[in-house]
């Protein structure tokens, strides 16, 4: 099996029996604030376009690049489908020209023709991606494959299952806009950023531990920030704070841990991955490559200023009233919201900045009155401020994912009162009602759902699965004094009160040892 890296979590898989062709990426993504990293826009996409299959793990927009995929790869091609709960991606590739589909049954294993095996487990948690994220698992010849770009499963168990698995390929590096976008002092975000930055490596060695592969392929990330106005955020200014460490970063971390079976891939790089081993050729020595990045961004940066120019050009549309743009698109959906609303539980503040850079419009996303109205001097629970002209930009495009567009960007400063809120996010993602109905769907199942199950960790009994999405806590629970972390998302939990420390709601059954019952765990929302 042969696998070329075609840069961030993109590559192509070859085979006797077929090729796949897996997240193309080349366009900058989230208002022009991710590229790829390290360039791949100079690679011949025309013959590597030309594939039997596509695979689009989900569809943000450094894995769904709409544009290359209408003008670089096949409409012959069979897109490989995951699961998901809503239409959108067979829908937006559907428009794109794509005509062949293969809507893959969620964890199972399919036989295409000439031999080759696949395997997609779709994930459909509000929290998993723009509604969904996925995996691929691929065999040929005894070759076995995952793909797991930047989704996270609870576990690996269900591909470890199909036998040893040769090349493992999963992210490592942080694609957040936490903390580096809240308004705090400096010594505050490198103290969140170092923590992120550890527990994204730790993550990424319990999943490499539980796969066991013979090789291990970091993707996925970081991407890099080629616009003035973002270049600090590249990890190339010695912040040991900075969520986006590269391949080279990981190769020397995961040799702290032990690892030595990670091989990078530079665009253009080929692996050929068989049972007994791997052979790796590159366009250029690895260790050389890193050790020029500065210059291999400064490079880029010149070369891309004019793709960023215009795309800056395209955002004003002065035409527009965003207080009732807004209005229209978001009020419809407070109406329907129950969960969501519920769970973000207060006032959310935009303030929105002219195009003189002084100027400031504020509108208030009211959940409790279900309005979205001027900002009326109250206290607020988040506060965004951002270029009005986004917005702008966002209502004249109908974005109904405004995570995988503005939010992923950058391009915005945040500040809050009390604990994280995913619900704040799970709505703007959820901007129209096909996704809204799906999300509010899935928590009140998931609301309903009994959790009965409870095991001992240290001095506690704890319910066994993490009330965040479900992790298995004998494994990813670590138990400190009073204080539980489940470490698939760095979540934790006072034991004694159960309250989740990280995020609203999410209470924790738990008990200590001695007492009689754990105590009952409310519902996430509070
Ligand atoms: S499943 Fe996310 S922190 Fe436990």
């Amino acid at each position: 099996m042969r696998v070329t890296g075609t840069g961030h979590a993109s590559m192509r898989i070859d085979t006797a029996a077929g090729s796949i062709l897996c997240d193309p990426w080349v366009n900058p993504a989230y208002f022009a604030s991710w590229f790829p990293f390290p360039d791949n826009s100079l690679l011949d996409w025309e013959t590597l376009g030309q594939v039997d299959y596509l695979y689009v793990s989900h569809l943000h927009r450094d894995h769904f690049d709409a544009k290359h995929l209408r003008e670089f790869v096949s409409k012959d091609a069979t897109v490989l489908l995951p699961e998901f709960p809503t239409s959108e991606m067979a829908d937006e590739l559907r428009a794109l020209g794509f005509t062949k589909f293969l809507r893959a049954p969620n964890e199972q294993v399919v036989e295409l023709p000439g031999g080759l095996k696949i395997m997609i487990q779709a994930l459909t948690s509000p929290t998993d991606g723009p509604i969904g994220d996925s995996s691929l698992w691929v065999e040929y010849d005894g070759v076995r494959l995952l793909n797991q770009n930047d989704a996270r499963p609870t576990d690996l168990t269900v591909f470890a299952e199909l036998g040893h698995v040769h090349a493992h390929l999963l992210q490592f590096s942080g694609a957040i806009w936490y903390p580096m976008v809240y308004e705090l002092p400096q010594s505050a975000k490198t103290a969140f950023g170092k923590q992120k930055r550890e527990r994204q490596f730790d993550r990424t060695w319990r999943y490499i531990d539980d796969l066991k592969a013979d090789h291990v392929f970091p993707i996925a990330g970081p991407p890099c920030f080629l616009d003035d106005a973002l270049w600090q955020f590249n990890d190339i200014h010695g912040d040991e704070g900075n969520i986006f460490p590269d391949q080279s970063v990981f190769l020397s971390e995961y040799a702290k841990v032990g690892g030595t079976n990670g091989i990078v891939l530079l665009p253009g790089s080929v692996a050929e991955v068989t049972t007994s081993g791997a052979t790796t050729t590159h366009p250029q020595p690895v260790e050389e490559f890193f050790a020029n990045k500065t210059a291999h961004l400064e490079e880029m940066r010149e070369r891309k200023r004019g793709v960023i120019e215009a795309e800056k050009a395209s955002w004003r549309h002065p035409e527009i009233d965003v207080l009732a743009g807004m209005k229209r698109r978001i009020e419809p959906l407070l109406d329907e919201s129950i969960y969501l609303a519920k769970g973000v539980g207060g006032p959310v503040r935009f303030d929105l900045v002219g195009y003189d850079g002084e100027s400031v419009e504020s509108i208030v996303v009211d959940f409790p009155g279900k309005e979205v109205r001027p900002y009326a001097d109250e206290k607020v629970r988040y506060r965004f401020r951002t270029e009005r002209a986004l917005i702008e930009h966002l209502l004249h495009i109908d974005e109904v994912d405004w995570v995988n567009s503005l939010f992923l960007s950058c391009r915005f400063s945040a500040a809050r009162i009390g604990q994280y809120n995913e619900f704040v996010y799970a709505f703007f993602k959820c901007l129209s009602t096909e996704r809204l109905q799906y999300a509010e769907g899935w928590y009140d199942e998931h609301e309903r759902a009994v959790d009965a199950e409870d095991v001992t960790l240290g001095d506690w009994v704890v319910q066994r699965r993490c009330p965040h999405l479900k992790a298995d806590l004998t494994r990813f629970g670590i138990v400190d004094g009073d204080q539980l972390t489940c470490q698939l998302h760095g979540w934790k939990f006072d034991l004694p009160s159960g309250r989740c420390l990280t995020s609203v709601g999410h209470k924790i059954r738990a008990a200590r040892v001695d007492a009689e019952t754990p105590a009952p765990a409310g519902g996430p929302v509070n």
